[in-house]
């Protein structure tokens, strides 16, 4: 009886800590993250993610006042020290002087994550860290989310890189207030943040500047007076920080509802409700509360008719999957190097739970264009019915309808090629390795 408990539990106690053991040897490796062991970070990662990668220069010997740094570097870095010049930083009573924030010591220096800010911005760091709690998307967990993806480890450097870059967000505090001037007057204003909010997954760069928001900052912005905070009265029309920063709070995530626009979301809870209503407050600042709530009410509706395209383009390709009529199959492609599942267990992946984020490449030309239309056009009407460029809403819906359309008539013709084949008898062999082989494939296993 005894034994019945016992040896279960102790099985369970093994398993257990062999999982962990194994991820903190798969975290042991040159990268960082989950898959660790499978890339090797390019020296200027040190810059992008300080902790896991930077290393002091050691051609300078010496200790040194801060006073001297400045001296020193005037001849080698001016830039630099302009900057930091013209900052409240230098400017405090207390000047807050290189070595503040670099160290004293020319061979062990160190790149500033936000835990060095912290040591005088308490009340930012604080708020910036309590974002985790948030989930993500957020700042603060972007640097994990980004290498702990299956399709950054899947890609080759070049492609890698990129992903670091923006997503150092979260282990540095200098992608709104750029180095050495510190401002808070840019980080206010848009451009602070399209380095990294641009392009096709995420269009708040095209989005923002083709609303009425975008359209009267880039009429009237420059005159107006950035040294304020960003609070009620203070601006006209809102920017980026405005709306997703509101009084300074240094967090992206606490209002957020739709999380991307991934996945279909119920913005009918109780929990969003407090949510958007949290929103209306903000809108409020500037615009009735009737009419605030009905443009929200908008993106709701909008949400729902891009699920519904959505959806009828998943059930095609599950269907399809059913029948046996992807071809090539899951087991005839290029086995994904970070899913061992993947190679035991073939699967074409439909949507975003079966993981299809990670399906970026090497599908069959229909999943491809389901994926395009998930990722890209329906992420891109999101965005515009979000900050309010009606063309945009326009253009992802056009997009994802002849999507729809293309798969329509893709699946059909498959099932058509299909039966022809089995009235003439014929039979599909396996494809051997012929798919396994690519440019993209070979690329990648050499270069990651
Ligand atoms: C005598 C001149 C001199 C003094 C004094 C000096 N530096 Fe430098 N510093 C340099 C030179 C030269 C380099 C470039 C070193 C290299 O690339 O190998 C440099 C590079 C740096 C870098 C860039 C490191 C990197 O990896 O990109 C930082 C940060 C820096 N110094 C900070 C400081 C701080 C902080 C102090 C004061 C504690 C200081 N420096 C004092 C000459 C000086
Ligand atoms: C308030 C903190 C702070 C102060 C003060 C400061 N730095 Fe920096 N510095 C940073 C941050 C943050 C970075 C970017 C770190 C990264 O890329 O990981 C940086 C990067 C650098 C770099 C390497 C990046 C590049 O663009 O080449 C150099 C060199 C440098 N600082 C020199 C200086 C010098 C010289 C001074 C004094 C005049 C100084 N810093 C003062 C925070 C500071
Ligand atoms: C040794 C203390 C110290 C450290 C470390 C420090 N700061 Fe500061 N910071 C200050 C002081 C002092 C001020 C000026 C505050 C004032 O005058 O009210 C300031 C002001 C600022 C401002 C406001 C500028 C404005 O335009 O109003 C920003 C933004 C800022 N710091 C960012 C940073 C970042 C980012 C880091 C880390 C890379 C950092 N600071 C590290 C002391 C520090
Ligand atoms: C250095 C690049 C970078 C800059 C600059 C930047 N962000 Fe981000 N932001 C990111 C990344 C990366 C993510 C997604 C992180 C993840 O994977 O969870 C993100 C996520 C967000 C989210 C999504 C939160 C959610 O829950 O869906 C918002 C909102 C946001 N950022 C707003 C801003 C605003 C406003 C600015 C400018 C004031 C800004 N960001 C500047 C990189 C950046
Ligand atoms: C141009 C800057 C940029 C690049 C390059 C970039 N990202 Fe992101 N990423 C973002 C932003 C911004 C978001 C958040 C978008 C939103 O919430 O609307 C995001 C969201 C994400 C998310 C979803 C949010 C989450 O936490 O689940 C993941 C995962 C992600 N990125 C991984 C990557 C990987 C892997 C790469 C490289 C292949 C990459 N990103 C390249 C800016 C970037
Ligand atoms: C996503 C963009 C973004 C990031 C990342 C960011 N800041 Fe800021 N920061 C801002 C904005 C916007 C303001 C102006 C807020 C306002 O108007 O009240 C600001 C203002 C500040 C101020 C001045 C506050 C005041 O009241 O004068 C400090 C200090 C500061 N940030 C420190 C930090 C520190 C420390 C970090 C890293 C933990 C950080 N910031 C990261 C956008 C950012
Ligand atoms: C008028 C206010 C407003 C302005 C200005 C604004 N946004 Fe947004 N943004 C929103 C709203 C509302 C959403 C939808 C949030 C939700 O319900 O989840 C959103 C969504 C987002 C998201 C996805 C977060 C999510 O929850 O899915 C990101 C990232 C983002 N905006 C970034 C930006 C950037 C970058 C800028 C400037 C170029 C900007 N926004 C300007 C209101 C604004
Ligand atoms: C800081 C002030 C401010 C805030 C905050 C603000 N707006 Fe605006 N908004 C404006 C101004 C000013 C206009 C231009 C009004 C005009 O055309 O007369 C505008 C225009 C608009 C328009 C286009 C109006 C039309 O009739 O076509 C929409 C939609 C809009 N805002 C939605 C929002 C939403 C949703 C929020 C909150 C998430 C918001 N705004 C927050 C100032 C603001």
């Amino acid at each position: 009886m005894r034994n019945r408990i016992i040896i279960p539990l102790v099985i369970a106690l093994l398993a257990l800590s062999a999982g962990f053991a194994y991820v903190h040897w798969s975290k042991g490796g040159t990268g960082s993250g989950l898959y660790s062991r499978h890339w090797t970070p390019d020296p200027v990662q040190g810059y992008w993610d300080p902790d896991n990668f930077y290393q002091s220069p050691d051609s300078v010997q010496g200790v040194f006042e801060g006073k001297l740094c400045v001296q020193c570097h005037e001849g080698i870095t001016p830039g630099i020290v302009n900057d930091w010049r013209a900052s409240r930083h230098a400017q405090s009573e207390e000047p807050v002087y290189c070595s503040d924030c670099h160290g004293n010591d020319h061979q062990q220096l160190r790149m500033p994550t936000p835990d060095i800010c912290a040591k005088c911005h308490e009340k930012q760091h604080g708020e910036f860290q309590d974002e985790a709690r948030y989930g993500f998307p957020s700042h603060v967990l972007a640097m994990e989310r980004a290498v702990d993806a299956k399709h950054f480890v899947d890609k080759p450097t070049a492609e890698v890189q990129s992903c670091i870059q923006c997503h150092s967000a979260a282990t540095k505090c200098d992608s709104c207030h750029s180095r050495h001037r510190f401002d808070a007057a840019e980080a206010r204003r848009p451009e602070a943040c399209i380095t990294c909010h641009s392009g096709p997954p995420h269009p708040d760069d095209e989005t923002y500047f083709a609303s009425a928001h975008g359209k009267l900052y880039l009429a009237e912005g420059n005159d107006w007076d950035w040294s304020k905070p960003l609070i009620m009265g203070n601006y006209k029309a809102p920017t980026c920080a405005y709306c997703h920063m509101e009084n300074g709070r240094h967090q992206v995530a606490h209002k957020s509802l739709w999380k991307f626009g991934l996945r279909e979301v119920n913005p009918h809870t109780s929990k969003n409700q407090v949510l958007r209503k949290e929103w209306i407050k903000l809108c409020m600042d500037c615009h009735q509360e009737e009419e605030s709530r009905q443009w929200l009410t908008e993106l709701d509706q909008e949400r729902k008719q891009a699920w519904q395209k959505l959806y009828a383009a998943e059930a095609i390709l599950k269907n399809l999957r059913s029948e046996k009529l992807l071809q090539p199959p899951a087991g005839e492609r290029p086995p994904y190097p970070m899913d061992w599942l993947d190679s035991l267990w073939p699967r074409e992946r439909i949507g975003f739970f079966e993981g299809q984020a990670s399906v970026f490449y090497n599908v069959s030309a229909i999943e491809r264009d389901y994926f395009e239309m998930w990722y890209f056009d329906n992420l891109g009407a999101y965005k515009s019915a979000a900050h309010g460029n009606p063309a945009g809403v326009e253009t992802g819906h056009r997009k994802m309808a002849a999507s729809l359309d293309r798969i329509e008539t893709q699946a059909n013709e498959l099932r058509e090629l299909s039966q022809a084949e089995k009235k003439a008898g014929i039979t599909t062999k396996p494809s051997g390795d012929l798919w396994m082989k690519g440019t993209y494939t070979d690329y990648n296993r050499e270069h990651n």
